[in-house]
C-alpha cells in the first residue's frame, strides 16, 4: 500500500492535491501541534474538510500532545485509520478502543528512538503500526535505516500471529529507500516529497508500489 503524505502538498490548492494522487491506497494526513513536535500544520477543520472531497480512506497521524483527549474527534468525523503517539498518549488502550468504537482503525506510532518492546502488548489492542523513519516534524529529511530493526521485529510478531497490525513506515520513503523497506517487511509506505514533487504523482505512486511488490512477492 501506498500512503502519499500531503505535507508536501500545495496547501492553497489541497482538492486538486488529493485529485492528483491516483492510484494512492490511503491518503496520509500529518496534524502537528507545535508542541508534540516543533512544526504546525492542520487539524480537524481542515481534516473535515478534506473528507468531503475525497473518497481515498484517510490516514490521520496525530503528532501532537494529549491524543487522549482529540484524537476522537478524528475517528468520529470519518478518518479511516487514526494514528497517534505512543510517546504522547496517557492510556493507549482506552484510546484504542475509543478510536474503534467510533468507527476507525486504530494506530499507534514510535518515534525512531523509542523501542517497539514495551509496546507489544498495547499493540494487541491496534491495527496499525507506524515506525517513523525520520525525526517527526518535517518532509523531505533522510530516511533512518537503523528502524527497519524494529519492522523486521514487527513483521515477525505479525508473521507468527502474536500481533495483528498494518506495518507502516513514514519518512523518507523514495524509489531508492522503499527496497529496504519493502525487506524488512513494511505493508504500508508512507511518501510526501517523493510523490508531491514528481512531475506526475500518480505515476510516482505506481513505480513506488511495484518496486515494492516486487520485493514482498505481490503483497
Ligand atoms: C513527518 C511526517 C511525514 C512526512 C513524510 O513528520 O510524519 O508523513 O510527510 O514526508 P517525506 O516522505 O518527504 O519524508
Ligand atoms: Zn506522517
Amino acid at each position: 500500500m501506498i500512503a502519499p503524505s500531503i505535507l508536501s502538498a500545495d496547501f492553497a490548492r489541497l482538492a486538486d492535491e488529493l485529485a492528483a494522487i491516483v492510484g494512492a491506497d490511503w491518503v496520509h494526513v500529518d496534524v502537528m501541534d507545535a508542541h508534540f513536535v516543533p512544526n504546525l500544520t492542520l487539524g480537524l477543520p481542515v481534516v473535515e474538510a478534506l473528507l468531503k472531497v475525497t473518497d481515498i480512506p484517510m490516514d490521520c497521524h496525530l503528532m501532537i500532545d494529549d491524543p487522549d483527549r482529540w484524537a476522537i474527534g478524528y475517528a468520529e468525523a470519518g478518518a479511516h485509520n487514526v494514528t497517534v503517539h505512543a510517546e504522547a498518549a496517557g492510556d493507549p488502550v482506552k484510546l484504542a478502543k475509543d478510536l474503534r468504537a467510533a468507527g476507525a482503525k486504530a494506530g499507534l506510532s514510535i518515534k525512531p528512538g523509542t523501542p517497539l518492546e514495551p509496546w507489544v502488548d498495547v499493540l494487541k489492542h491496534y491495527d496499525t503500526l507506524l515506525v517513523m523513519s525520520v525525526e517527526p516534524g518535517f518532509g523531505g529529511q533522510s530516511f533512518i535505516p537503523e528502524v527497519l530493526d524494529k519492522v523486521r521485529q514487527a513483521r515477525r510478531l505479525v508473521d507468527t500471529g502474536h500481533l495483528n497490525v498494518l506495518v507502516e513506515i513514514d519518512g523518507g520513503i523514495n524509489s531508492d529507500t522503499i527496497d529496504l523497506a519493502a525487506e524488512a517487511g513494511v505493508d504500508c509506505f508512507v511518501a510526501g516529497s517523493a510523490v508531491y514533487n514528481a512531475d506526475d504523482p500518480g505515476k510516482a505512486i505506481s513505480a513506488l508500489r511495484d518496486r515494492a511488490a516486487r520485493i514482498r512477492g505481490g503483497a
